[in-house]
């Protein structure tokens, strides 16, 4: 392990007014995308619409690097460069998604337990060789009534810190990504206790396991209340109580925090960042690793018109700066009217 390069890798990442581009879909979930927008969902067509986002002019002024898929570090372009290497040659760091998924969790209901460790230090030297420098495994946690279980936070903490100790053994940056799910009708201060359950459980786990938080990317979800929860959306509320909950359970020492969009709106994304941002000085920089909230447009555009890579583009850094802006605590909802 290079502590060094972990520490210089991890700030990158998190550079000022940077974050990171998720475009590691699995095929599930990328058929998804594309059948509700009508695209046929094949190598190709994967390896087209990646090339599009990889290769954005100017985007890499927003995003510091971008997280691929196992299929995806290994395309290359029609000029027959990998796309690793089309975002290590425009300045981004290339990311690698390493957990093979999450899965039913033995005698727990309505549970998952992410799976990836057999095998992942052979998996980790390829990934390295092919140009990853950091590392994603994302844990999911649902609310619901009784659970989380003891056994499911203390499941999934223990297999992220196993990784991310496998990650760091190779100098690769983990990216831990504990996901609480938006989905039911729990209230915001329900998931605070659960975010803050989740991340008490995951940072001993770290610790035990031996990982360097100096070297070391959170992922996470913003505390938000249930999709189905029936009381007014309050921005202020949920970047005063993420920000509270996170100061108060992550290590002050951590190279930094990043979250994910997780189904909320591209506008409500950077509002929530920016907020949160307008708050500090925190202890680390807070800035996105968004999939869907910088894509979604991207991904609109590309569907109607395949051929047109520069309108997607466009659409994908338009979407990139309004969150380099509230990285920095700079976006406001007016200027989503210029778009
Ligand atoms: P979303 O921002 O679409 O939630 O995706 C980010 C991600 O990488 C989830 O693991």
């Amino acid at each position: 392990m290079d502590l060094q390069t972990l520490k210089t890798t991890a700030s990158s990442m998190v550079a000022n007014g940077k974050g990171i581009l998720a475009i590691d879909e699995s095929h599930g979930t990328c058929k998804k995308r594309f059948d509700a927008l009508g695209v046929d969902c094949t190598e190709e067509t994967r390896r087209a619409y990646r090339g599009l986002l990889v290769s954005a002019p100017g985007i890499s002024e927003f995003v510091s690097g971008m997280i691929l898929f196992d299929e995806t570090i290994r395309q290359k372009d029609n000029y027959g460069k990998t796309y690793s290497e089309v975002l290590s040659a425009a300045g981004m760091i290339p990311g690698i998604k390493v957990d093979t998924g999450a899965h039913d969790l033995a005698l727990h209901r309505h549970e998952k337990v992410t799976e990836g460790l057999d095998g992942l230090r052979d998996r980790l030297e390829e990934y390295a060789l092919l140009g990853a420098r950091f590392a994603k495994w994302r844990a999911v946690i649902t609310i619901g009534e009784n659970i989380p279980s003891e056994a499911c936070y203390k499941a999934n903490a223990h297999a992220l810190a196993r990784y991310a100790a496998l990650c760091q053994e190779q100098s690769i940056v983990p990216m831990v990504e504990p996901e609480i799910l938006m989905d039911g009708n729990h209230s915001i201060e329900r998931c605070y206790e659960v975010t803050a359950k989740t991340l008490q459980v995951l940072f001993a786990e770290l610790k035990e396991q031996g990982v360097a938080p100096e070297g070391t990317i959170l992922k996470v979800s913003k505390v938000l209340p249930g999709k189905d929860h029936e009381a007014e959306r309050d921005p202020k509320k949920v970047a005063e109580l993420t920000v509270k909950c996170l100061t108060e359970n992550v290590p002050h020492e951590l190279a930094g925090i990043v979250f994910l969009s997780g189904g909320q709106t591209p506008q409500d994304a950077s509002l929530h960042l920016s907020l949160m941002n307008q708050i500090g000085p925190h202890p680390w920089p807070l800035s996105f690793s968004y999939g869907r909230a910088i894509q979604e447009p991207a991904l609109r555009a590309w569907a109607e018109d395949q051929s047109d890579w520069g309108r997607a583009q466009r659409a994908l850094v338009s979407r990139a700066k309004m969150n380099s802006l509230a990285s920095k605590g700079e976006y406001t909802l007016e200027m989503e009217q210029n778009v």
